[in-house]
């Protein structure tokens, strides 16, 4: 895996981020199992809410084009080492429960971790199958 590629990617996307309100710039790039990159930058909306993160934008483009399962993504942001907000953590959880996530200033200065040391103990899809069991339905 190309982890400076997937920064790179990260850092250009970073550049497209809409965000009149914050002005604090995020830039996602992830891989998916077939080794297609998608990229994402967070959009910002004036009544706030509506707001994307910039891996969600990336997870919801892969996940819109057929793309379902995540190996790994990489996130660039404004502060000194940014990380994925508690929501799009979860959200890699849906479509990437193994994948690395790769905690970028540059392509030098990278930090990375698996999804299971940033979400602990988490709640997925296969879950609601062993519920399913248990409850008899
Ligand atoms: N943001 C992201 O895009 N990803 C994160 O993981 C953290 C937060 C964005 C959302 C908002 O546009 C701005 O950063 C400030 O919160």
């Amino acid at each position: 895996m190309d982890k400076k590629k997937l920064i790179s990617e990260a850092l250009i996307a970073q550049k497209k981020a809409y965000v009149p309100y914050s002005k604090f710039r995020v830039g996602a790039a992830l891989l998916t199992e077939d080794d297609k990159i998608f990229t994402g930058c967070n959009i910002e909306i004036a009544s706030y809410s509506p707001t994307l993160c910039a891996e969600r934008t990336a997870i919801f483009k892969a996940v819109s084009e057929g793309y379902r399962n995540i190996k790994a993504i990489a996130v660039v942001g404004d502060s000194d080492f940014t990380y994925p907000c508690g929501v799009c953590r979860q959200v890699i959880r849906e479509f990437g429960k193994d994948a690395i996530i790769i905690i970028a200033n540059s392509e030098e200065d990278y930090r990375e971790y698996r999804l299971d040391e940033l979400l602990p103990f988490s709640f997925g899809p296969e879950n609601l199958d062993e519920d399913k069991e248990r409850r008899n339905v």
